[in-house]
């Protein structure tokens, strides 16, 4: 897919919005979504499945503004939540109760009542304390929840270490040596409805590979609890479907992947669930910051701007490589330097020693693929009110999200 942002006339654009427009009105820094570049990438994992009983759980996690959730609650997305929190966001934002998956390792009693008081679709449990626990919760609410257990198939998903998820090692899941016995037991509980299997191995996966791989091993897995009698309905895959951070990179097309996937379903009578985050909403979003000042030390230039750490984590936690451009092409000298943020940390830095034109005090600059685990993952460390978020959609744009006040960051204290 094309993505939403282009240069007309040297000017960036979000859909047909020039992105100094909303700059100027918005103030910086500010996140710009692009709802039609959200919903294409939706739309295309849904049309990818063709026939193939499917859900599309949008994995709220990974942008979780109530504008967002709410194009894709039209749209007719599912909805992957890891918190009571989530489920409110989506509530909120229109979406029914009945499309959510309840994903996550440490859900606590007041979460599941919500979950079930709300009425979601299904809880992804990763362990046996758990299925007890919404036994009890379900037992209280004289009611029967569905739920899936969530497999650790020990895959390597060949990705940043923080955010691989599925080999034994890590804290997600149930091993899949022996998971028909704790099926069984979710099985036996009362108040326990299972219905399937669900796994997710890890995030920014590039390959497809260790997907197939897994998922060639929960196949097996249901082949193996359907022959000891027990229900399987659905097979949920999670999410992780890169997106190429860098100008060279190319992007998995979500269409391939599917399609690749789906072979496998056929004639298998289980219904797909999957809960792609990034790969709908990276590259449909962008952070515009302005530069603050430029200075230079013996060793090297530091372009100073008004985004941070604080707005934008993923260089910092991940080493992650996010392109950085001026929003107002310009030709002539190019400069290297690091771009960094306000904040008293030198490990505050949006980039390091890139290239760049040479760009000035009061320029704005655009940081690309800003649109996953952006906002979301922001903090007001050094007391630093939240960035705005913004809408665009064709030749509009609405505030998403105010800016944060001074009194928004003491309030409740
Ligand atoms: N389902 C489950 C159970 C998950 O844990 C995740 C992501 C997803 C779905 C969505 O994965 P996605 O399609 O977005 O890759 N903050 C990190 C990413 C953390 C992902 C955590 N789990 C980053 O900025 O790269």
């Amino acid at each position: 897919m094309k993505t939403p942002f282009e240069y007309r006339n040297g000017a960036l654009h979000c859909e047909d919005v020039p992105a100094a427009e909303i700059a100027a009105q918005a103030g910086t820094p500010c996140f710009v979504y692009s709802a039609g570049g959200i919903l294409a990438r939706y739309r295309e994992y849904s049309e990818a499945f063709g026939d193939i009983p499917h859900h599309v759980c949008y994995a709220v996690k990974a942008n979780s503004n109530t504008a967002v959730l709410r194009q894709l609650a039209a749209a007719g997305a599912w909805f992957d939540i890891v918190s009571g929190g989530e489920l409110f966001r989506v509530i909120h934002a229109g979406g029914q109760a009945d499309r959510v998956v309840f994903s996550g390792v440490g859900k606590i009693a007041s979460e599941v009542d919500y979950a079930l008081a709300s009425g979601i679709h299904s809880f992804n449990c990763e362990s046996e304390s758990e299925l007890d626990l919404i036994d009890a919760r379900a037992r209280l609410h004289g009611t029967r929840a569905r739920v899936s257990l969530r497999v650790n198939p020990d895959i390597n998903p060949e990705t940043h270490p923080k955010i691989s998820t599925g080999l034994r090692e890590n804290k997600f899941g149930i091993d899949i040596a022996g998971i028909e016995r704790v099926y069984e037991h979710a099985h036996a509980l009362p108040n326990l409805e299972p219905e399937g299997v669900s796994c997710h191995i890890g995030s920014q996966l590039m390959k497809p590979d260790p997907v197939m791989e897994s998922a060639a091993r929960m196949i097996d897995l249901v082949g193996r609890l359907r022959a000891r009698g027990l229900p399987i309905r659905h097979l949920d895959l999670g999410g992780g479907l890169g997106v190429a951070y860098s100008p060279g990179g190319s992007t998995p097309s979500i269409r391939d992947f599917v399609e690749r996937l789906s072979g496998r379903f056929a004639g298998l009578d289980l219904t797909i669930f999957v809960e792609p985050g990034r790969s709908i909403v990276a590259e449909s979003g962008i952070l515009l910051t302005q530069v603050i000042v430029r200075k230079r030390n013996q060793l090297k230039e530091f372009v100073v701007v008004d985004a941070a750490m604080n707005d934008l984590l993923r260089p910092t936690l991940y080493e992650a490589h996010h392109e950085i451009r001026p929003v107002l092409q310009r030709s002539g000298h190019t400069l290297t330097a690091d771009i960094v943020g306000p904040v008293c940390e030198t490990g505050d830095y949006l980039a390091l020693g890139r290239q760049l034109p040479a760009v000035e005090p009061g320029d704005l600059l655009a940081v690309f693929t800003a649109g996953a685990y952006g906002f979301v993952m922001s903090s007001n460390y050094n007391a630093r009110p939240r960035a705005a978020e913004v809408l665009v959609e064709g030749g509009a744009w609405s505030i998403a999200r105010r800016r944060e006040t001074y009194d928004d960051l003491v309030r409740g204290e």
